[in-house]
């Protein structure tokens, strides 16, 4: 089937957007032969992707982007998700907004503007790596993750993927932990002498303790891979050398053991990880982080030095990554964020975020394309005077 793109003249809706620009959505294609494949969302529908061709010199290059979204942990909340656009391609919109590192526009996206790219959706609920059914007779439940992973490498094989020159595998938060899950598969399906590289954005989830001293993240992936057995598909090198094999589901555990070339993007004060890991709503019972989860200028001393504390937990983990990966990049930002890749605003546009004036699609295309080292660590909150500190509300 030909995918066809359509460009829709709309206002953008970021603040400091002010003019009417062309965007660029790009419809969905369902994986047909999914069921054969035993792929399916969590509510039995096809898995689905959209793909935007590439032309000129990047028409043998391929970008593949996991969908990010969150996790389903226990029965009630993959339930609930099934009916939704996280569970379910039923629900989700059928064109998406390509734009960041997605962008056609040169100008916008000047290293990878012209690839073939795609969105790989997100509806199995952990990070495309489950694999098991729930069916108790009345009701069941997908946990296909890996199995749609395969599906759609299956279905882009033969548009051109298995002959791709270029590829970079990326994704965002869930996607971005994806992005970890499958560095090293997505090398073994492309050729020898292909360049392959991954990247993750928001995915460097820490294994930290809330600020009640529980290990409340741990406790939720455990539940996570249980529940849809995610185990088998964790780095088997990692599994095979740490004592809790689980832990592979952190990247700080994994990265180690990854061979295909890695870049590292995260705000080391990444927003979904404030306030899901460090001060999740069971750790602050009373609401007194409210204000602070907010507005990083209300946060309190005693707060802002629990937030460095994260932020130092999380140079400490990535210490060894940045001190020998000769291959490796990273751009750890202080930011309050969450995935800064697909909007333009934080990827390359005159006020995007910068460190030593580098901004984020400068420092991944000089990393990609070897044109220079590109390990950049901003100085701590609140030096960055690039930032936008958007923070979505609840
Ligand atoms: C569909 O999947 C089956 C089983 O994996 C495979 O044998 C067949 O070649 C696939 N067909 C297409 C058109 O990809
Ligand atoms: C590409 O982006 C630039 C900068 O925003 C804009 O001026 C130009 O019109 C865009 N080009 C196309 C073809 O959309
Ligand atoms: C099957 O599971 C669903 C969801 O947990 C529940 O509502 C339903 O009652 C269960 N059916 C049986 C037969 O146990
Ligand atoms: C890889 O090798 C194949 C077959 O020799 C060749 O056609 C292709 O251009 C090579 N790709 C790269 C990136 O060198
Ligand atoms: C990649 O993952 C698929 C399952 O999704 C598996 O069949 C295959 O063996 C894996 N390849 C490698 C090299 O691990
Ligand atoms: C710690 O986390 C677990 C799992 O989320 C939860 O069941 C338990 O109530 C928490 N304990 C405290 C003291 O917050
Ligand atoms: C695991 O390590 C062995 C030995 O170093 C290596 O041959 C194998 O390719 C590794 N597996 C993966 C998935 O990287
Ligand atoms: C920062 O980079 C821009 C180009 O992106 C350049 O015009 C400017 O001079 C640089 N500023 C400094 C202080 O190096």
């Amino acid at each position: 089937m030909r995918v066809a793109a359509y460009v829709s003249a709309v206002m953008l809706t970021c603040a400091w957007c002010v003019l009417s620009e062309p965007r660029l959505e790009v419809p969905m294609t369902l994986v047909r032969n999914a069921s054969h494949q035993g792929a399916f969302c969590l509510d039995g529908s096809l898995p689905a992707y959209h793909l935007h061709k590439g032309f000129g010199a990047g028409a043998t290059n391929w970008l593949l982007q996991f969908e990010g979204g969150g996790w389903c942990n226990d029965l009630e909340s993959c339930f609930e998700r099934a009916g939704t656009r996280r569970g379910s391609t039923r629900y989700m919109s059928k064109f998406e907004v390509f734009s960041g590192i997605l962008s056609n526009n040169a100008s916008l996206n000047p290293d990878f503007y012209n690839w073939n790219r795609v969105k790989l959706r997100y509806c199995d609920g952990a990070s495309f790596a489950g694999d098991a059914k729930f069916d108790n007779g009345t009701s069941i439940l997908y946990f296909r993750g890996q199995k749609i992973w395969r599906a759609i490498i299956n279905d882009l094989l033969p548009k051109g993927l298995s002959k791709a020159k270029k590829a970079l595998l990326s994704g965002c938060s869930a996607g971005g932990l994806a992005s970890f899950l499958h560095c090293d598969n997505f090398t073994s399906f492309l050729p020898q002498n292909a360049s392959v590289k991954c990247l993750s954005d928001a995915g460097f989830f820490l294994d930290e303790k809330d600020i009640s001293l529980n290990h409340s993240m741990r406790a939720f992936y455990e539940e996570l891979i249980s529940l849809q057995g995610v185990e088998k598909n964790l780095h088997e090198n990692c599994t095979s050398s740490l004592h809790y094999p689980h832990l592979c589901l952190f990247p700080q555990y994994a990265l180690e053991f990854i061979k295909t070339p890695f870049f590292i993007l995260n705000s080391a004060y990444d927003v979904y990880q404030f306030h899901h890991i460090l001060v999740p709503p069971t750790a602050d019972l009373h609401g007194r982080w409210n204000r602070c989860k907010l507005d990083p200028a209300a946060c309190n001393p005693n707060q802002l030095s629990i937030l460095q504390g994260f932020r130092k937990d999380m140079l400490t983990a990535l210490n060894q990554f940045y001190t020998y990966s000769r291959r490796g990049g990273m751009f750890i930002n202080s930011c309050f964020a969450h995935c800064q890749s697909e909007s333009q605003d934080t990827w390359l546009a005159i006020d995007s975020p910068r460190v030593n004036n580098k901004t984020i699609a400068e420092a991944i295309g000089d990393w990609y394309f070897s044109r220079r080292i590109t390990k950049e660590i901003d100085c701590a909150y609140p030096c960055d005077t690039t930032c936008h500190n958007l923070i979505p509300l609840p």
